[in-house]
């Protein structure tokens, strides 16, 4: 399916490397994912509408480009979405901020829904979902599905790291939704999680275990 962008810059696959070693720690590891979401925003967007305007420089008059429209939104799963999020802002200081809290079953690894607030005016905007992880792909189906909820026409997914199963799930869910991923892993162990992977991106990310 063409709606799966891996994203092979090598700026990327080195800081993965990075989040991926246990020797990791969780300062270095925020910084990184923080690092790597910046970078995957700049090739999530871009697709983004432009229209041209008239401005003038100190010297003359000129037609540039900006972005068209009410333009974006990016809903974080909580928790280690939020790790994301700087990262966006970096490069969009000014874009709204859902937030959209699910946990994980441990025993059935269903999504369980424990928060959401969204912009006011989330149905008129592109909607990016931020997780670092894509495993069953059951927390991304229905945070696309609250999304779509709330009128969003257009989604697209970043995580950090997919596995295959968490992939053909949105795809066959929601065949309309692009997903960004720095890399597909081989397959998830007995308890949902990502082998090789990274571990826990939470745990890392906010330093619980
Ligand atoms: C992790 C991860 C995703 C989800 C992925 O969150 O951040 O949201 O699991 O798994 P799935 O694709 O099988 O649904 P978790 O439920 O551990 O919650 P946390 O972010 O609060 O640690
Ligand atoms: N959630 C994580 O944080 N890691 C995994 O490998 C799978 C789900």
């Amino acid at each position: 399916m063409s709606n799966l962008h891996v994203l092979d810059h090598p700026l990327l696959q080195h800081k993965l490397a990075m989040l991926r070693d246990k020797h990791t720690g969780v300062k270095e590891f925020r910084e990184v994912v923080t690092e790597m979401a910046t970078l995957m925003c700049y090739e999530a967007t871009r697709d983004l509408a432009l229209e041209e305007v008239e401005i003038e420089t100190p010297l003359a008059p000129a037609k540039v480009k900006q972005l068209a429209g009410k333009k974006l939104a990016v809903v974080p799963i909580l928790r280690a979405g939020l790790g994301m999020v700087d990262g966006i802002q970096n490069l969009i200081p000014s874009v709204k901020i859902g937030h959209l809290g699910l946990y994980r079953d441990p025993e059935t690894l269903e999504p369980v829904e424990y928060y959401c607030k969204m912009p006011r005016d989330i149905a008129e905007r592109e909607a990016i979902l931020l997780d670092p992880m894509l495993a069953t792909g059951g927390s991304a189906s229905a945070a696309i599905d609250v999304l779509k909820g709330y009128g969003c026409k257009r989604v697209k997914l970043m995580c950090i790291l997919a596995a295959p199963e968490g992939i053909e799930r949105v795809q066959k869910d929601h065949p309309d939704v692009d997903i960004y991923t720095t890399a597909v892993d081989e397959c998830l162990n007995d308890h949902g999680y990502i082998l090789p992977g990274l571990g826990d991106a939470g745990d890392r990310i906010f330093g619980t275990k």
